[in-house]
């Protein structure tokens, strides 16, 4: 299957919830880089958007569509983005590419979370994928510690900083059972600014591209 082609698809069903006028949340990575491709072409009927992250911001910059803060908009009408894993349940692992911890605040600040992903993201249970964490520089290791305390398999991030500053940890092995439960658990974790894990606050809809079509999870 070509993944460009599924990933296309992903992100043109999404454009299907873009009202006249709305300022539109967009998210980071190859899918959503789709998705700000296709914004592009009816950047006129948005007022602009946010990003969540610098890169994001300048690819909707190159595009000439208008980025505006989130402090200055308040809730949003929409949030599209991408995840490294997803379940038709809409919860999601997200931060493959660092970007987590402003991913989701644009997306808990938006009313309708719409999460594109190629076919080849969708799994029955979360947790192939290692869960990426945020974590403040100086809490590295308290937090890998308190990782390994919950039977984790935590790895720094080599090479990499984030938009924020920080670092990422990623973990294998995390009981992702409950999602809901373990996202809870570790946003309790003193350092760890954030964690990848998407489900106290899910996508509203899934949408998982095919070559020839999308289908949908609400
Ligand atoms: C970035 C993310 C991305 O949404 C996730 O990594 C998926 O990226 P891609 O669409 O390139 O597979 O969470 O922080």
């Amino acid at each position: 299957m070509n993944l460009e082609l599924c990933k296309h698809k992903a992100a043109e069903a999404a454009l299907d919830y873009i009202s006249l006028g709305d300022v539109v949340g967009v998210g980071t990575g190859s899918t959503a880089n789709v998705f700000i491709d296709l914004l592009g072409r009816i950047k006129g009927r948005i007022d602009g958007a946010v990003a969540s992250s610098n890169e994001t911001k300048r690819r909707l910059r190159e595009l000439r569509i208008p980025v505006l803060e989130l402090n200055q908009t308040g809730v949003l009408p929409l949030y599209v983005d991408g995840a490294d894993e997803a379940t038709k349940h809409r919860y999601l692992i997200k931060g493959g590419g660092g970007a987590l911890t402003r991913e989701k605040i644009v997306a808990t600040a938006s009313e309708i979370f719409v999460c594109i992903v190629d076919y080849t993201k969708m799994v029955d249970v979360l947790g192939a994928f290692p869960v990426p964490i945020e974590v403040m520089p100086m809490a590295q290791s308290s937090v890998s510690r308190a990782l390994v305390g919950r039977k984790g398999w935590p790895q720094l991030r080599t090479g990499f900083t984030t938009d924020n500053g920080n670092v990422i940890v990623d973990v294998r092995n995390l009981d992702l059972v409950d999602p809901p439960a373990e996202e809870s658990h570790l946003n309790n974790i003193p350092g760890a600014v954030c964690n990848g894990i998407f489900a106290l606050r899910p996508a509203d809809v899934l949408i998982s591209g095919n070559e020839n079509h999308a289908d949908l999870y609400r």
